[in-house]
Formats: C-alpha cells, structure tokens, sequence
C-alpha cells in the first residue's frame, strides 16, 4: 500500500501536492480531479490511488495498471491563461526522466508527445486534460501513470512496455519517487508560467529524434517526404524544417513522429 506518512516525509515542495487526495480504489484519477469541487483554490493538490480500475490514456485508450505497483496520480494546476498546456504535460514529462535517471540510475528520454522511454520501452505516459467553465479555464489535470514494480504486461504490451523494476539498478520506492517528481515539477512550472525560454532547450534535449530526418504523421496521415524533427517551441508546437528547409510548425495533437 502506498504509504502516504512516508510520502509526506520525503516532499520537499513549497505547494505542489501540500493537498492530498489519496483514495485506495478509484476509477479515475484525472475523472476524479476534473470534478473535485473546493471551496477554495486546488491549484496544486495532487489526487492517487493505489488501484486505479478505469485508467483513461491519449487517444481513447485505456491505462491498464496493477493494484498496489504503480503510481497513478493527478495534478490540478489552475493557471491564469489557457495557453501552452503541451509544454506544461513536457515540462511534466521531463521532470519525470531526470528523477528516473537521478533515482534509478537508469536513462530515460522523452518520446513525442508525450511519453518516457527506457530502451525504447514505455515506463510513464501522462493525459492532460482541461475544464472549462464558459470561456473560464477552471483547471488543467496532469494525469501521470508511471510503472514502478510491475513485471508483468498483457500481451504484445511486453515488448513494448517496462517498469522501473525491470529495467532500474537501484530500488525505486514510490514514495520517494513521487515527492522528487513533485519537486522537479513544482521548479519547472515556475520556468513554464514565466515562458523561461530554458524549460524549452531542456525538454529538447531529451527528445527522442531531435535534429534526425523523420517522418510525420498529422492527423493520423504520413506527410510525404522527410521532416528535420526541431523539437518543441515556446508554444509548446513542433517545429520540422522540410527538405526545401521551410520552417513548418504543428499543433502538438496532431502530430506524431515515425
Ligand atoms: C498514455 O496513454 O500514455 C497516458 C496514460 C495516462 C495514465 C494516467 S494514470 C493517472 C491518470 N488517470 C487516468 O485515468 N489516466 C492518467
């Protein structure tokens, strides 16, 4: 069982996950943090639970976790402007594969949009979502699932999925580890609200496939031709120079890199 005493031992931010909404079952965390209601304000509470039974993913997916193994968990931020999500969710991401690589020992890398790999095995992947009441945005919930101590994944998800176990030198506590991610991304959402053109050089930097030759796929169709894969700006878009070197730029949804 996640120990919550341990967890609160370990965090040392000044308010990212200071609320604490730990549930030993839930379906959902990002369902649960979208409606939430409080009095006052959420903007750093963090939801988990030990046993997420209806676990959404991008595309419609379904996250699939085993009890008591992982971390599933959700940040509620409640920032000013409804602008740049996609480089909060990498700000996230990225946050995630430096305690990786500081706590585990092992290298982690970010795969467009928004993955964590290990040698080229999925280890994280995070769901952003937003609520909006009218025009107002009320709050955006970073949903991460990280696979810790699972060993064993459903069908072809084998070859494609790993956990920190598997793949880790050094034992990874849960407890541990969420309060060191908590406090990277409490750092990095300070560069991502004062649009700090580092948080963008950082998460470029271990991006898979920065500066190759790739293709791309929008909304869900091969580009023809190769693309120079620039990585990210400061809007959070992707940035490709065609062979013709033409400075293209694609919304972070509707891209994807093959
Ligand atoms: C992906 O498809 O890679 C994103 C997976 C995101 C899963 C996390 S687990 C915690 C949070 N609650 C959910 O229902 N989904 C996200």
């Amino acid at each position: 069982m996640f120990d919550k005493e341990l967890f609160e031992k370990h965090l040392a931010t000044s308010w990212l996950g200071r609320s604490f909404y730990f549930f030993e079952e839930l379906p959902s965390t990002n369902s649960y943090a979208k409606k939430i209601k409080d009095m006052g304000s959420l903007h750093g509470a963090v939801v988990l639970t030990d046993h997420q039974t209806g676990g959404r993913g991008q595309y419609d997916r379904k996250w699939h976790t085993s009890a008591g193994e992982n971390l599933t968990f959700s940040l509620i931020f409640e920032p000013q402007k409804a602008e740049r999500f996609s480089l909060l969710t990498l700000a996230c991401a990225l946050s995630i594969t430096e305690v990786i690589n500081e706590m585990c020992g092992i290298p982690a890398v970010l795969k467009w949009p928004n993955d964590i790999l290990h040698d080229g095995k999925k280890l994280s992947g995070i769901l952003t979502e937003t609520l909006f009441l009218g025009n107002h945005l009320e709050r955006v919930v970073v949903g991460i699932g990280l696979n810790v101590y699972q060993t064993e994944f459903e069908g072809n998800l084998s070859d494609q999925a790993s956990s920190l176990k598997l793949e880790a030198k050094a034992d990874c506590p849960r407890e541990e580890l969420l309060a060191n991610i908590l406090q990277k991304i409490e750092y990095r959402y300070r560069l991502w609200n004062q649009h700090n053109a580092k948080l963008v050089k950082e998460i470029n930097k271990v991006m898979i496939g920065f500066g190759e030759w790739k293709s791309l796929k929008v909304n869900g169709e091969n580009l023809q031709g190769k693309y120079k894969f620039l990585g990210v700006n400061e809007a959070g878009e992707l940035l490709a120079l065609n062979k013709d070197l033409d400075l293209k730029t694609f919304a972070y949804e509707q891209v994807r890199v093959v």
